[in-house]
């Protein structure tokens, strides 16, 4: 095999920015093809891209709504078309969610958080593991929220989505494992992203208290735990939730 096609390919979902953007720089850094996957912010996209050509790596941006699977299907037959194989695969694009308390809240309201991220989900689960299976080697990583496991004020629809994410790894987990493929979830907690920028400072604050390492998470830390999972380090782990959160919750 030459050096170029023994180069693992990873697809990271909603890479324009926060979590995602700083997954893929890293994983380009470490000499991954990256496909930095957007909504709708392409100049974003395309300086992800750039950055990671800047210092010699391979990055390409597709635009794809990762809710609907026929744009799902194409962005994933266009990188199999360039680059042959999709080896790693993040599920971190960020589905909007209402914040109101259960009394308060509507059906409506509720459902399209659970539907949002669950067909992202099981859609680009689905669309890359053809090829994984055929390679029999693959890495799947989730990103769901410690607000899977531990309640709080506002966040039942969330919650509830992040929790239904965590159990579908676990499933999906033990089918494929057969094939050399791993699943695994890491769960951040409140992490410094436009996500969460309407969070107010005293409560950023409060948490950065409550927390034994006296602060809340950048994206990269967040980064540095999902690229673990995406490449060989944690080779023989699958099904797995990963807290990565400070400490501040050790379930
Ligand atoms: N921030 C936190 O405190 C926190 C805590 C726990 C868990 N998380 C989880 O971490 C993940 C990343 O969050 P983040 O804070 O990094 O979010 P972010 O900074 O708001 O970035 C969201 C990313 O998702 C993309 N995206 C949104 N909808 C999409 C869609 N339908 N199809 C494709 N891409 C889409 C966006 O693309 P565009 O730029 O094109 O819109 C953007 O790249 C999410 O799953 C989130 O639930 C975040």
């Amino acid at each position: 095999m030459d050096q170029q096609s023994s180069k693992k390919v990873v697809l990271i979902t909603g890479a324009s920015r926060g979590i995602g953007a700083e997954t893929a720089i890293l994983l380009g850094k470490r000499g991954f093809r990256v496909v930095v996957n957007y909504a709708s912010s392409r100049e974003r996209a395309d300086k992800v891209v750039e950055e990671i050509r800047n210092y010699g790596g391979e990055a390409m941006a597709i635009q794809a709504d990762v809710r609907n699977p026929e744009e799902v299907h194409r962005m994933v037959e266009k990188v199999l078309s360039v680059w042959g194989s999709i080896d790693s695969m993040v599920n971190n694009a960020s589905m909007s969610f209402v914040q109101k308390s259960f009394l308060e809240m509507t059906w409506e309201e509720f459902s399209q958080k659970l539907n949002d991220e669950m067909i992202s989900a099981f859609t680009v689960t689905k669309s890359v593991l053809p090829s994984m299976i055929k390679k029999q080697y693959g890495r799947i990583v989730h990103v769901a929220s410690g607000l899977a496991k531990t309640p709080a004020p506002g966040m039942i629809a969330h919650g509830s989505a992040k929790a239904s994410l965590v159990q579908f790894a676990k499933y999906v987990a033990q089918e494929v494992g057969e094939h050399g493929i791993t699943v695994n979830v890491i769960s951040p907690g409140l992490v410094d992203t436009e996500a969460s920028s309407d969070q107010p400072q005293a409560f950023r604050d409060t948490i950065a208290s409550l927390t034994p390492m006296k602060r809340i998470a950048s994206a990269e830390d967040i980064a540095k735990a999902i690229a673990m999972y995406a490449d060989d380090d944690c080779q023989f782990i699958t099904g797995a939730y990963i807290p990565v959160n400070g400490g501040i919750d050790m379930n």
